[in-house]
């Protein structure tokens, strides 16, 4: 049989780079063998991927020696940025930097950079729409992603633009599900007016990873806009409803109502929302339903991924010692 190829992946123990890592090792036919990268080989997650037939490799994204070991000798890798652990955009491009040049010094085959949209090719800095972050950025945690394409490109890497979306999942680990309002009927609340917001099951985003791998050279080059659902607050709330067997209702919020909640982040994610908000027909229009279900014929739709997690959102639901 011939010698699997090497995938190194980055994030292997978190939402994108496991669910790329499940994917490859879950298919007992992939020419593919998966190189889990994590700072630590010995914690829960890691050992999992590896009884499932991962090879574990210590390197850490702050260490680009670390990182060239780590990819050396594969065929391709997953790069994925962390900017949530330190919220830095600078930061964020030195990190896909020193992907960029591992993966060369390494001289892979096929890169996949988890990227997206630089909103100030849309939105620039002068424009008195919605704040300026950090000096530079609208949204620092697009803006340093979309901004690293070019070290990618510069270095003529073989790679693919991955462009995600918002994952459903934030509704149980971002604090974004519904809560209770004033009269006590939970709500979602967004400031996205009546556009849609395109989403999807962050291990659908791994499963697309798998697919553009299995399409050889054919995306090599290309930018793939990947989406589970377009759907707007309305509809989302809809769908909660109608999974949670109770009315969840959609609570609309001005961009800067949602800037000033407070939490760390709020100003750049109510930034987000804006952007998503106002320029719905670009941003929707940069992500292909058909293109993410073709690459992953398991694409989740927005009340699948519910009914899977259904039990998990009523829990976050209870008061605190009720259980459902
Ligand atoms: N939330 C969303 O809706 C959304 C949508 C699109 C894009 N994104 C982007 O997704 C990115 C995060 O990806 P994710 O959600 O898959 O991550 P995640 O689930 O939060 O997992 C974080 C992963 O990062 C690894 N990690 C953290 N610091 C590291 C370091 N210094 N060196 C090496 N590995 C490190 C951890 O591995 P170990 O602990 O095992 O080392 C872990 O596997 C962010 O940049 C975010 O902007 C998020």
């Amino acid at each position: 049989m011939a010698e699997k190829k090497i995938i190194a992946i980055m994030g292997a123990t978190g939402m994108q780079g496991g669910g790329l890592a499940r994917a490859i090792l879950r298919d007992k036919e992939s020419k593919f063998a998966v190189r889990a990268i994590t700072r630590d080989v010995n914690s829960e997650k890691a050992k999992e991927l590896a009884k499932l037939g991962a090879e574990l490799v210590a390197a850490d994204i702050d260490d680009p020696e670390s990182l060239k070991r780590a990819f050396s000798g594969a065929y391709g890798a997953y790069c994925v940025t962390f900017y949530w652990a330190h919220m830095s955009p600078e930061k964020e491009l030195e990190e896909a930097r020193s992907m960029a040049e591992a993966a060369k010094a390494a001289g892979l085959k096929h890169v996949i950079w988890s990227t997206l949209d630089d909103t100030r090719r849309y939105i620039p800095l002068s424009d008195t729409r919605m704040p300026t972050l950090m000096g530079k950025y609208k949204v620092p945690h697009y803006d340093a992603k979309g901004e690293a394409d070019h070290i990618f490109r510069d270095l003529r890497l073989p790679v693919t633009f991955l462009l995600t979306s918002f994952y459903w999942d934030n509704f149980i680990h971002f604090g974004l599900g519904p809560k209770p309002g004033p009269d006590g009927i939970p709500a979602i609340t967004l400031p996205m007016g009546d556009k849609k917001l395109p989403g999807i099951a962050a291990e659908d985003i791994g499963k697309c990873a798998y697919g553009i791998f299995k399409k050889g050279r054919k995306y090599i080059g290309k930018t793939v806009g990947i989406a589970g659902g377009f759907l707007t607050g309305a509809q989302i709330a809809a769908s909660f409803s109608k999974a949670l067997g109770q009315e969840v209702r959609y609570n609309e919020v001005s961009p800067e109502a949602y800037r000033s909640f407070g939490y760390p982040g709020a100003e750049e994610m109510g930034n987000m929302f804006q952007f998503k908000r106002d320029f719905e027909k670009e941003y929707c229009g940069a992500r292909n339903l058909k293109v993410a279900r073709s690459l992953n014929p398991e694409l989740q739709t927005f009340d699948e991924w519910l009914e899977c997690f259904r039990s998990q959102i009523l829990a976050q639901l209870q008061p605190a010692g009720v259980t459902a």
